[in-house]
């Protein structure tokens, strides 16, 4: 773990946000590397990490970092409802309920495969799954339910999976996202996506974390550096860069070329336990799909 306070690093220009609404800017962080550390359960884990944005953006509420960057910038937050306004998210959010209810060759369809039609389920993923021994996202339970049904897989990270997923994710808009990690494989993956989050990577060397904990409120470049916490809330988003609606897991891979890691493929075994690992960090988070950014 690199313990230098990465933004005094030379090569990015990292400054202070300007409108900071979350309080004052953001002063040096505590020893956020030992965020990193195994200690307790991971319900204590959580503890440690909220108390330390807390710490750092008093004003904040829980629910505040479901905004991402936006809870901590008035301008970011302005800039993402204008995008909200004129996003495209809205024809994706549609095409994924036409596929949604399209039927499967033996007459049932998606909904058959969750409970209560898929209303509320999004809010439990992604889960460890002790048969399936690894954590259970949407896209893999999307795919599961074809092929139980006699349908081929979807390719992810592609358009009709991302539809597929925006939509069931959508029936638990206003739901607070709600991940358990009881079980000892459970525990497992959540520390594994812990590790990942704080490993330093890349040509770089830095970690998930050295941004998203050491140098969150701070600018990199025109991009303000957001929570670790309710950072899955907002997924599957539109992003005017990519010009689409994208998944957590295109997210993960954008930051890691921007380290100069290896992006790993979607649904990897990796970025399912980072994923869990951010769903249960973001407890209690109410989920608001399809969100918006830059
Ligand atoms: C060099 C700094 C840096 C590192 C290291 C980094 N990121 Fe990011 N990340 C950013 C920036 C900049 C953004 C865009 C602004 C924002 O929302 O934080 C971002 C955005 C994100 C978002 C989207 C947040 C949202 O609300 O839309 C996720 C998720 C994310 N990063 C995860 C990761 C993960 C996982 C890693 C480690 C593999 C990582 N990041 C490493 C800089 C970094």
């Amino acid at each position: 773990m690199k313990r230098t306070l990465f933004f005094a690093a030379s090569f990015f220009a990292l400054s202070a946000a300007a409108s900071l609404i979350a309080g004052a800017a953001p002063s040096t962080p505590a020893k956020w590397w030992k965020l990193g550390e195994r200690s307790g359960s991971p319900a204590k884990t959580r503890a440690r990490i909220t108390r330390y944005y807390q710490r750092m953006f008093p004003r904040l509420t829980l629910q505040d970092y479901a905004l991402g960057s936006g809870a901590l910038s008035k301008d970011m937050r302005r800039q993402d409802e204008e995008l909200g306004a004129f996003s495209p998210a809205g024809f994706v959010l549609d095409k994924g309920a036409k596929l949604w209810r399209r039927p499967f060759p033996d007459g049932k369809s998606y909904a058959s495969c969750y409970p209560d039609g898929g209303k509320g389920a999004a809010a439990h993923y992604p889960f460890y799954s002790d048969r399936q021994q690894g954590v259970v996202t949407i896209p893999v339970s999307l795919n599961a339910c074809r092929e139980k049904h006699g349908l081929k897989p979807l390719p992810y990270g592609k358009p009709e999976i991302v539809a597929l997923e925006t939509y069931l994710t959508s029936l638990s808009n206003g739901a607070p996202i709600a991940v358990e990690a009881r079980s000892q494989g459970a525990v497992r993956a959540f520390r594994a996506g812990q590790e990942f989050f704080f490993r330093d990577e890349g040509q770089l060397g830095l970690a998930c974390a050295s941004c998203h904990f050491g140098a969150v409120g701070h600018y990199l470049r025109a991009q303000l550096l957001s929570p670790a916490l309710g950072m899955t809330a907002t997924f599957p988003k539109y992003r005017m860069k990519w010009g689409k609606v994208g998944t957590i897991d295109q997210r993960f891979r954008g930051c890691q070329k921007k380290i100069r890691a290896k992006p790993e493929p979607f649904e990897s075994v990796n970025y399912r336990n980072l994923q869990f690992f951010l769903a249960y960090l973001g407890d209690g988070i109410t989920i608001k799909v399809p969100g918006n950014g830059p």
